[in-house]
């Protein structure tokens, strides 16, 4: 038997975080991947060491390595531990997202990071938040959904979610930030961010976080 997984990509701030909490609160019992922010503490992890983020092997070689545990189910309790470190304010910083959207563009950082990814399916199940989860890393997938939204609005939103957790922004340079982080995502050679075949596309773009969950309650219930 194997244990099912359901895949959320999309673009950065589209709300995956929202979906994929949800779900698991959803789903009893139900594990939860955040690929993204192993991308962001691998990224931390080398800038940290002195490593250059070019030097895609020696960052790749970080990988297995590092001790990383995620606490909290809500974003407000969530704690990201790093070798006992509590880095969660740093990985959630744009600036690290930038970092992360560098490193993740090199096959041996996606390599390194398949196995680590691929330990989180256990059972009952698991709900994948990222870019290339329906794609690449979960291709048998029972459920993928992609989440799309304007880049405007999703600027917003991360200036709001940022705000609420005491980090200071402004919404010109976010919204820039944004549109070339998913330019990288979606244009790198290697599992670029697209919906996967068959994926169930939600367009968020104007939609309250309510009507959004009830759009994927939907889908759910669909795939029983
Ligand atoms: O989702 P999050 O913003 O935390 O992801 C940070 C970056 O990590 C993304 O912009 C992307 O470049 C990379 N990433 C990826 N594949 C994933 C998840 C994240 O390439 N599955």
């Amino acid at each position: 038997t194997t244990i099912p997984v359901i895949a959320v990509d999309g673009p950065s701030g589209v709300g995956k975080g929202l979906v994929t909490r949800w779900l698991a609160q959803r789903l009893p019992g139900w594990h939860r991947l955040d690929s993204g922010a192993l991308y962001r503490i691998l990224a931390l992890s080398a800038h940290r060491r002195g490593v250059d983020l070019h030097e895609a092997r020696a960052v790749a070689g970080l990988a297995p390595r590092l001790d990383i545990r995620f606490e909290g189910a809500s974003e407000d309790d969530e704690r990201i531990l790093v070798d006992g470190e509590n880095w969660t304010h740093d990985v959630r910083r744009e600036s690290t997202g930038a970092l992360a959207s560098k490193i993740a563009a090199a096959p041996e950082v996606r390599a390194a990071l398949l196995q680590r990814q691929h330990d989180f399916r256990q059972a009952p199940g698991l709900i994948a938040d990222g870019r290339d989860m329906g794609t690449v890393v979960f291709p048998d997938a029972a459920l993928k959904i992609f989440m799309d939204a304007s880049p405007e609005e999703r600027a917003q939103r991360r200036l709001k979610q940022l705000s609420a957790k005491g980090i200071q922004a402004t919404l010109a340079p976010l919204c820039e930030e944004i549109r070339a982080r998913d330019e990288r995502d979606r244009n790198r050679p290697i599992a670029p961010l697209k919906p996967a075949e068959h994926a169930e596309v939600v367009d968020t773009t104007g939609l309250s976080p309510e009507a959004v969950i009830a759009r994927v309650e939907e889908l759910v219930q669909r795939y029983g």
